[in-house]
């Protein structure tokens, strides 16, 4: 049998005296405590173990219905059932005052004991639902909670399914199209050679014709790091460096767009293993959209126009990590695109501008060095990336 504890809160010992005779005599499944006063009465209840208040209104400093209030305040004992005892000359406008500060119910002394003992059932099976809802709810809380992850998870499966496909693809599309592109560039070279002089009209057509091929070859080049077909050697590298490389190979853009850089990234971090191209190609492909998102926004100059590059390292359920972030004030990224745009060849921008292939490709580079590339987007606001690379925590890696 389950034993209910009832607090009795009056400052006078005979009234607690007598509804503990009532109760040791009637409730077999209740037994009683007792405070002589509200201050004591709240300290008692948040020791935790009270199923359910009775409450004298009278009482000296603190009466019965301030401390049903200041019970209600405080969530740890708010849920609690209380029931306030006035004298039998208590008005209708305390019995509101009570109701309003949070009591379940009313006694009047003298007290019917029989209507005592049935209040005191009442309270109980109130108190020993709300209980069971609560724990209902807890469990439902978890089983929503389990069944997001569960879903989150098998998005994730599909997405990385679907670029290992995707690579797979592209990586024998690429090694088709690399053969006759190299064929029209030297044919094209060739013309230029034999035919140029004195033809400027096919020396530039052909020149064009070259320029072309190289984006080709570019996006080939793309394609086949993307189909992971790229054997370069994985090396303990500062992130400071690579960053350093990065950004000096996207400056020129950065200073086009009169876009304000700032570097935050310490030379005295942790080292990481990697490719270090292709990091770097990562951190390009980053910077290069964050320079777009902000040209968007910002078409004329603006002192508001700045992409942050930091690194800091980080530890999280997962394991160890140096997060690089790179973040701009841009456009921000629509939910829909959010969708989409590790897709290859999602792109929102004009056809010469954008191949749709920068996160696809490094999304492909992060996941084969075990890390994460997470984002976090505003519409309208802006955009932060962060690129997470495991910290090497082998002999030389820290
Ligand atoms: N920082 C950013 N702010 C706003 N939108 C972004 C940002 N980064 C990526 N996007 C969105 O994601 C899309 C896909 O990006 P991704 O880098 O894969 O391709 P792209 O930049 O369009 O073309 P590419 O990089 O191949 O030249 C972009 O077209 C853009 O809509
Ligand atoms: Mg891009």
């Amino acid at each position: 049998m389950e034993i209910s504890t009832i607090l009795v809160v009056d400052d006078k010992p005979r009234n607690v005296h007598v509804i503990d005779q009532v109760i040791a005599a009637h409730l077999p499944d209740c037994r009683m405590v007792s405070a002589g006063s509200a201050q004591e009465g709240l300290e008692r209840l948040r020791k935790g173990d009270i199923d359910g208040v009775l409450l004298d209104v009278q009482m000296p400093d603190v009466d019965g219905i301030e401390m049903c209030r200041r019970m209600k305040a405080d969530p740890s004992i708010a849920h609690l059932p209380v029931i306030l005892i006035t004298g039998h000359e208590a008005s209708a406008q305390l019995k509101t005052e009570g109701l309003d500060a949070g009591a379940d119910d009313f006694l009047t002394r003298p007290m019917d004991y029989s209507e005592l003992m049935a209040k005191i059932r009442v309270m109980l099976r109130i108190k020993h639902s709300e209980d069971q809802l609560r724990d209902t709810n807890v469990y439902l809380k978890a089983l929503i909670a389990d069944i997001t992850e569960s879903k989150k998870m098998e998005i994730r499966l599909r997405q990385s399914q679907k670029l290992e496909s995707m690579g797979t693809l592209a990586g024998g599309v690429a090694h088709e199209i690399n053969n006759p592109v190299n064929g029209i560039m030297n044919y094209a070279q060739l013309i230029i050679d034999k035919f140029g002089e004195g033809n400027a009209t096919l020396s530039e057509f052909a020149g064009e014709i070259i320029k072309e091929s190289e984006r080709v070859v570019a996006i080939v080049h793309d394609l086949l790091s993307f189909s992971r077909e790229e054997g370069q050697a994985y090396s303990l590298a500062r992130l400071c460096d690579i960053v350093e490389s990065a950004l000096s190979l996207t400056r020129s853009l950065i200073r086009r767009d009169q876009i304000t850089l700032h570097v935050d990234v310490s030379e005295d971090l942790p080292l990481i293993r990697c490719r270090k191209q292709q990091i770097r190609q990562v951190l390009m492909n980053l910077v290069t959209n964050a320079c777009d998102a902000l040209e968007v926004r910002y078409p004329n100059y603006s002192a508001d126009a700045v992409i942050n590059v930091t690194a800091r390292p980080i530890r999280d359920d997962e394991g160890e990590w140096m997060r690089l972030t790179v973040e701009d004030h841009g456009c921000g990224i629509e939910p829909e695109v959010k969708e989409r745009m590790f897709d290859p060849f999602f792109t929102t921008k004009p056809k010469d501008e954008g191949t749709g292939l920068g996160l696809s490709v490094s999304h492909g580079i992060v996941t084969e060095h075990e890390g994460r590339l997470r984002v976090e987007s505003e519409p309208g606001d802006g955009t932060r990336f962060h690129l997470d690379l495991p910290v090497d925590r082998s002999e030389g890696g820290v």
